[in-house]
Parts: C-alpha cells; structure tokens; sequence
C-alpha cells in the first residue's frame, strides 16, 4: 500500500509517498480503507520535528495523521462493533502513533464511530481531531449548560467552527473572534456576536462569560481571564494557562486549564448523532488529491482556514 513515510522532520515536502507493507488486525483493531484524511495543525507541527515527532520518531515506519474516514475491510477477532464493508470515522490512536497518511490505517476499534449515511467521508474525516477537541472541552471540561455565556476564539478555524456548533446545541449563547471577512462565516455557523480580533480588544468589549475556549496561548488566555464571571471556566488547547494565569485564576475563583484531546469512538460516536440530527456539519474549504499532501500541509499552515482542510483518495 501507499503510505507518506517521514524519514527526516522537516518541510511538507519531506513527506515521502512510498510502497510499505498493509497492515493486519490483530485482537481489538479495525483495518480501514481510507477514503479521506483531514490534516490539523497538529500534524503540521509534527511533521515539522515539533508536537508529537518525538514520541513517534522511534518507532518505524514514521507515519504522520490520526483523522480518518472509510471503509472497514478486515477485524480482529474480538471486534464487537464493526464488521467488513461498515463506513467508519475517527481520530486514530492520538496522542499516538495515528499513521493516518496511508491507504490502510489500523485503529483499535475503540477509536472509531459508524459513519452516518448522509454525511460524506470528506465531512466526516473532518469531524474528528478538531471536533473531538470541540466536544471534550466544552462537554467534559467546561460542563457547559443551556444559557451559559460562552467564548471561542478562532472561531472561523478547524476546532472554533465545532464550537459554535457544539455551543448552540446546548442552548447556550457564543461570542466568536475571527477577522471581519469570517464574520458571515461564523454567524452562519450560529455565533451570537462577532469580534474582529484585530480591531477590538476582546476584554474590553466582552464581559460575564462562563467559559473560555483558547486556542491562541498565553497571551491570549490572559486577557481572556478578564471577560470571564468570578467562578468561570477557562480551557487552552495551546498551553494557555500558565502559572501567570493560574495565579489570577485563582484570585476570582476561574478554573484555568489546559487540555489535550483523547481518541473515543465513545464521544465519536455522539458527534456523529449530532451529524445526523444536522446539528453539527463540517465546513471543508479545501480538498486536495492524496498526491498533494504538501500542498494541504501548506494550506493548514497559512493558520487562516475557515473550517476544515482534507485530503482524498481514490
Ligand atoms: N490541545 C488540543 O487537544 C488541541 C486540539 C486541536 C487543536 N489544537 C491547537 O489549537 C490551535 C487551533 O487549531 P485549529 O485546528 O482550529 O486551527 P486552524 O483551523 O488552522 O485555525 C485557523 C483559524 O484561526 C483563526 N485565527 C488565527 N489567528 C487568530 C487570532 N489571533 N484570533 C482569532 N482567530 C485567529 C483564523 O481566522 P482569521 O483568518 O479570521 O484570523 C483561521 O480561521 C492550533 O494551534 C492547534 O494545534 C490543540
């Protein structure tokens, strides 16, 4: 099979497509032909020799990507959910060794969802990592409730444009930041209000939020402890909340946390629920061939996607 090897970290182009061997299921695990990946800046950063390079690198065939969306062709014999032929999502084996760049990816089926029938295997290959992230904090770290005030920044991007969504399904209230030209974008997808981030600074315009969504650091999540109610909830998917933070977090009583997204076919499955009902779609900007991976990695590193970038295959 054709898989992208990373024999050395460095630029896009250093994702080698070459002939490597299909792999075998053995007990839990589920052999997916891959019909679309969908490319974060996770996978960018470590294909770059930064983020998860280093856990990976020492263990051959190196294989960057966890998202993934096809077809089911061959289980393992304690398989309990998934037989050959069902179309299957998910993010693989994260943070792991997702080996996701190839033609067939093994993921321990506890790792994957059905796929819903109506939903594409390029939108579907979108809703993992980045909707996963959405999800897990917002529901599981933030324990958001119906009315709450809640802020997402990057709204327009990968995970902000899940948390709109996400945010509206529990009846709560969103402030988005995007740029003025994603403001339609971000209304569409459900934001109650719109800041440019580049005109307005955000503390001094927002104020009595439950929740904080960062995905900017520590800069970021400082001045966003501001906009928060004494009590409120703050979660960085970049490190955000450092001691600096920290310590003035404590002194309004805000919980101030930094958070890593998990695989769970669990939580997969609820977003493809979501899917189904129509609550949640993946806006994908951008799709390109399985033989322009770079061009995809180029396009993620612009950090100026609206939604999704994918990548197809045959
Ligand atoms: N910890 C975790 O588990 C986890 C999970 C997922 C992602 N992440 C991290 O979170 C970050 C975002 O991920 P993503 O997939 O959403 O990225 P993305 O899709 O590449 O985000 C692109 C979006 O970011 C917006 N943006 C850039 N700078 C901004 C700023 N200063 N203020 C507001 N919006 C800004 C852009 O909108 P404009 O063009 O309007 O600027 C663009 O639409 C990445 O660093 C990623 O590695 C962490």
């Amino acid at each position: 099979m054709k898989a992208y090897v990373l024999n050395e970290p460095g630029a896009p182009e250093n994702l080698h497509l070459q002939d490597i061997e299909k792999p075998k299921p053995e007990k839990n695990q589920v052999l997916v032909k891959v019909k679309a990946i969908s490319i974060n800046p996770v996978d960018t950063k470590t294909r770059d020799g930064k983020a998860f390079y280093g856990a990976i690198k020492d263990e051959p065939p190196v294989i960057v990507g966890w998202d993934i969306s096809g077809e089911v062709v061959a289980t393992g014999d304690d398989v309990e959910y998934f037989k050959e032929g069902d179309e299957v999502f998910g993010m693989v084996n994260f943070p792991g060794h997702g080996r996701a760049y190839a033609e067939y990816v093994l993921s321990p089926e506890s790792h994957l969802a059905h796929k819903p029938s109506g939903v594409s295997h390029e939108e579907a290959a979108a809703a993992t990592l980045a909707a996963l992230t959405a999800w897990q904090v917002l529901v599981q770290q933030a324990n958001i409730q119906p009315g709450q005030r809640v802020l997402i920044h990057a709204a327009a991007g990968g995970v902000g444009h899940y948390a709109i969504q996400i945010t509206k399904y529990f009846k709560a209230y969103v402030i988005g930041t995007a740029s003025a030209a994603k403001h339609a974008f971000i209304k569409g997808l459900g934001a109650d209000e719109q800041i440019d981030y580049r005109e307005t600074k955000v503390e001094e315009e927002v104020k009595d939020i439950d929740i904080v969504l960062d995905s900017l650091g520590e800069e970021n999540s400082l001045r966003s402890l501001k906009t928060l109610k004494d009590g409120g909830t703050l979660v960085s998917i970049l490190g955000g909340a450092k001691e600096s933070v920290q310590e003035k977090a404590k002194e309004r009583n805000i919980e101030a946390k930094n958070y890593l997204v998990q695989s769970s076919g669990e939580d997969q499955t609820k977003l493809a629920d979501l899917m189904r009902e129509g609550a949640l779609q993946s806006h994908v900007s951008h799709v390109f061939p399985f033989a322009e991976m770079a061009k995809a990695h180029r396009q993620v590193e612009t950090r100026k996607t609206k939604g999704k970038v994918v990548v197809v295959l045959d």
